[in-house]
């Protein structure tokens, strides 16, 4: 009896030191997040919230892939609650390999989000929209006149396109949304005519691209929104600024189901040890002050309603766009590997 009352008692003791030592952590109150932003501005945007809320933020930045590779290895020893990335085919990607969990469905998230551009697991905090650049000097209003993503296979662009490789995740996305409105053989008779239209093998970023159109290359060019408005800004240098100053933005599918979005995403990572924290985080970063803070950072445009662009957006790039709010941005990471297996047979460098 004796001694098992002492192992009770030792058992007791052991259980309070235990239980004061995870008190303890829990009390550091803290989130991890795996960030592939890559703004310095970013950083005064967390200290904002950890002032507001007294959760630290740990950040480590690194390159999607890298930070992807790190989430996979650790698996259920997760440490990231967040992670914060471009596009939705990346965030989508990591939900099909398993790594997410949900949990982001609080009501200011549902409130702020609209549907098609989030999950339970991961939503947008910024939106982008992934459009034509053309010369107005050797492209006709005419010839743009009703222009859509399927247009970019017609014979009349022959020689006069460029966009970047299949292998780039903007692309991917784009052409898993082409996938997810017209189906899989549309798409490959699809990507077959944009790769007889190139004016030359992919190559470059999406600057690459608008920079080949401002000097004569190409008339026309896929590329972000945010990019023209990087590039007039002049943090790209004054060759780029003049470049940009060279190029128009358009808008395709206006007529049918909008033009082509695309967000910057928080994913919430299974395992997450510090998932509330993690909520509390996301809806932070869909206050007004954040999204402020994104549009003037990163031209891209706000997630939420009643947050303007950057003036260099809103001058340079115009508002007055209908957004594809029918495909859901999930379809992204769904079609992922078959948009890339389209492009990749049909010779998309
Ligand atoms: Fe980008």
């Amino acid at each position: 009896m004796r001694r098992y009352g002492e192992k009770v008692k030792k058992l007791s003791i052991l259980t309070l030191i235990t239980s004061l030592f995870v008190s303890t952590f829990s009390i550091a109150d803290e989130v991890n997040v795996f960030n592939a932003r890559h703004y310095k501005a970013d950083g005064e945007l967390y200290s904002k919230f950890t002032n507001m809320t007294g959760i630290k933020v740990n950040l480590i930045n690194g390159k999607s892939g890298a930070l992807e590779k790190r989430i996979i290895e650790e698996g259920a020893d997760a440490s990231a609650d967040l992670y914060i990335t471009a596009d939705a085919g990346r965030c989508g990607a990591m939900d099909a390999k398993g790594h997410l969990q949900g949990g982001l469905t609080s009501a200011a998230i549902k409130a702020a989000v609209p549907k098609s551009f989030r999950t339970s697991k991961w939503v947008g905090i910024a939106k982008r929209a992934r459009i034509i650049y053309y010369s107005p000097e050797r492209v006709t209003g005419a010839e743009l006149s009703g222009m859509t993503y399927e247009g970019l296979a017609d014979p009349k662009w022959k020689g006069r396109l460029v966009i970047r490789k299949s292998s780039n995740i903007y692309n991917k996305s784009l052409v898993a949304s082409l996938i997810e409105n017209n189906g899989k053989k549309a798409t490959a008779e699809w990507a077959k005519g944009v790769v007889a239209n190139m004016a030359r093998d992919s190559k470059g970023n999406d600057r690459a691209q608008i920079m080949a159109v401002a000097a004569g290359e190409a008339d026309i060019a896929v590329a972000n929104t945010y990019y023209l408005a990087l590039m007039l800004s002049g943090k790209k240098g004054a060759e780029q600024q003049e470049a940009a100053k060279k190029v128009k933005a358009f808008f395709p599918n206006q007529n049918d189901r909008g033009t082509h979005m695309n967000v910057s995403c928080a994913a919430l990572v299974k395992g997450a040890p510090n998932k509330a924290n993690a909520v509390k985080l996301v809806e932070f970063l869909l206050t007004p002050q954040s999204q402020e803070h994104f549009t003037n950072n990163t031209f891209e445009f706000p997630m939420i309603d009643g947050v303007s662009p950057s003036p260099l957006v809103v001058n340079n790039l115009g508002l007055d766009f209908q957004q594809d709010m029918k495909t859901k941005l999930a379809s992204y990471g769904k079609n992922q590997a078959a948009a890339l297996e389209i492009m990749t047979a049909a010779g998309w460098k």
